[in-house]
């Protein structure tokens, strides 16, 4: 990849202009597969890196395992079959205990044996990896892609050998010009952590699609829409919903198309998650999902579900795990649904990010509620395009992955952040996009508070259908009375949810409601709350931050030793806190 041919191979120490031409190739939104009902060959298993600190593995571009230069050997300075092994998925920082702090670059390398089919298309699959990753296959640089929660995929058709390497650099330096900027409460983990897939497909295939309950109050329409990739125009996918005895043709037209069809789907809800099996035809390809069809809308302060007014209770919770860092088994995330359940909550907010592809697809079966996020989070860099068209992208894969889960019914722009006209552009533009890709859920984000005359207040609100506020009363701020005051103070057209309330707790830790960080103080916190929210007429939901305590490196007091401790359990996701019963005792009342 070097811009031109090198004088000597080590020219490359010389390049100021290293990283451009790979930055020329970004994997985005527009070649993403859905993988559901799809057979996918894995990836995932035995791989070898090497901790690559300073880039060389893209300065001197290892992948094209350049050996000789002007017909001389030259000495190597890496060796994929002789590096350590790891197993993938996987977060580098819990998997090497040396790691847990590393941020820079690592390079992966395996091998991979492959038969290629017939007229065949061929796309890798990434679930997520930690924060810009680079991907080459047989000594070719294939692209690269930036966030580090949603999914991408990179073509490998014409690419494969029957023997193949591939070489992936992941890259999770903090940098203020990405999503999330340098500067969060959460931990930082890197790596590929989530599974690497192989999809085949023929020549013409389905890219992605949706399909969902209108949203007219009628309950009894479906609407169907396919992106393809192949088809001549008229050509025709089938939709069938063999249960609801829909099998209806969809006519395609410049790689897309879409229906409605009349149906009376037994409707989806967190008590009744009735799931249809929807199969999807287009010549040799077909796509399968279980989707749940439910309308979730708004009417003045109230959310309705099924044309029902219900009060979401919720709680905040990270993709964060004591072992696997942000790789989330499917068995630990069941715990993580479960335990909220247990809670009470008909809902959780999933913070700040998108979580794993699986926990929509669990929320689905168990019937919980999720608010999506994308990472807008604090002092984004809103003044640069390519902060926001990196926003505009992850907020695109996000909505394409998870748009035909009937527990995902809130999409967020984003958490906490400060009041600037180029925020409020920067935000509104984003609403825009998830409204003109999604025209069923309501756009939310955690919005700011006038702290001064305390009053919800915020420019951003009038782009949004539901105002999520953070507040800390008994917390940060001491005063419990401006809780309902700010309700009094406030008077919004539309739904309010509260979507950040608690304190700090350390496990075990007892004492005064004085104190900080006795699980004593925390209970306090939770039963003042609940009082106000008792006296509140127009609360539509709660999210408390949240459930487990997290790695959080700015958390480093007695108490805290590198954990934000305002879970209701502790960060072992078994041991409650005092807190714990309080809430599940008002939600069982609501
Ligand atoms: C903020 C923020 C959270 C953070 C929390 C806290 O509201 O949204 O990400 O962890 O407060 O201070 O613990």
């Amino acid at each position: 990849m070097q811009a031109t041919q090198p004088k000597n191979y080590i020219d490359h120490i010389h390049n100021y202009d290293w990283l451009a031409p790979f930055h020329a190739k970004p994997i985005t939104a527009q070649t993403l597969i859905d993988t559901a009902g799809r057979d996918c060959e894995s990836l995932n298993g035995r791989w070898t890196y090497a901790v690559d600190q300073y880039a060389t593995a893209l300065r001197a571009a290892w992948y094209r395992e350049i050996d000789r230069f002007e017909g001389r050997p030259i000495p190597p300075d890496y060796d994929f079959a002789a590096w350590d092994e790891i197993t993938l998925p996987n977060s580098w920082n819990t998997a090497k205990p040396e790691l847990l702090y590393y941020e820079g670059c690592i390079a992966f390398t395996r091998t991979f044996g492959y038969q290629t089919a017939p007229d065949e298309r061929v796309f890798l699959n990434f679930e997520g990896a930690q924060y810009r990753t680079y991907v080459f296959l047989n000594k070719e640089y294939l692209g690269v892609h930036f966030g580090g929660s949603t999914p991408f995929s990179v073509e490998l058709t014409g690419q494969l050998q029957e023997q193949n390497r591939i070489v992936v650099v992941v890259d999770n330096t903090r940098r203020d010009t990405h999503l999330p900027m340098s500067n969060t409460d959460w931990f930082n983990y890197g790596g590929i952590y989530r599974d690497m897939e192989i999809i085949r497909v023929p020549q013409t295939f389905i890219r992605n699609y949706e399909v969902h309950l209108v949203p007219d109050g009628t309950f009894s329409t479906i609407a169907a829409a396919v992106t393809v990739d192949g088809a001549q125009d008229g050509a025709v996918a089938q939709l069938r919903i063999p249960e609801l005895e829909v099998d209806t043709s969809i006519e395609l037209r410049d790689g897309s198309g879409a229906t409605t069809v009349r149906a009376q789907p037994e409707l989806w809800s967190p008590d009744t998650p009735r799931l249809y099996r929807v199969q999807i035809q287009l010549k040799d390809d077909a796509v399968s999902d279980e989707i749940g069809f439910r309308e979730i809308t708004v009417r003045g302060t109230d959310v309705l579900l099924n044309g029902k007014k219900l009060f979401f209770r919720g709680v905040a919770c990270h993709e964060d795990s004591v072992t696997g860092g942000k790789y989330l088994s499917e068995q630990e995330i069941r715990h993580d649904l479960a335990t909220a359940r247990e809670l009470g909550c008909n809902y959780m907010r999933l913070a700040h990010y998108p979580h794993s592809r699986r926990t929509a697809r669990l929320a689905d079966r168990i019937g919980i509620m999720l608010w999506e996020e994308i990472p807008v989070y604090w002092a984004i860099d809103f003044a640069n395009p390519a902060t926001l068209a990196d926003a505009e992208n992850q907020l695109t894969e996000l909505i394409c992955r998870d748009r035909n889960r009937a527990s995902v019914v809130i999409w967020s722009v984003g958490n906490e952040n400060p009041d600037t006209d180029e925020r409020l552009s920067f935000m509104s533009r984003l609403a825009d996009v998830a409204r003109s890709l999604d025209t069923t859920r309501p756009i939310s984000a955690a919005c700011l508070v006038n702290h001064v005359d305390n009053r919800i207040e915020d420019r951003l609100a009038d782009k949004l259908d539901i105002i999520g506020i953070n507040e800390y009363f008994g917390w940060y701020d001491p005063d419990y009375d401006k809780l309902p005051q700010l309700f009094r103070n406030s008077a919004p057209d539309k739904p309010v949810f509260i979507t950040e309330f608690g304190g700090g707790a350390l496990a075990g830790h007892r004492g005064t409601t004085d104190e900080f960080f006795t699980e004593d103080r925390q209970r306090l916190i939770y039963e003042r709350q609940i009082a106000a929210f008792r006296t509140i007429a127009y609360l539509s939901g709660i999210s408390p931050w949240i459930l487990f305590d997290f790695r959080c490196p700015r958390r480093t007091n007695a108490f805290q030793r590198g954990y934000n401790r305002k879970g209701l359990l502790a960060e072992d996701k078994t041991t409650k806190k005092l807190a714990f019963a309080v809430l599940q005792r008002f939600y069982a009342q609501r």
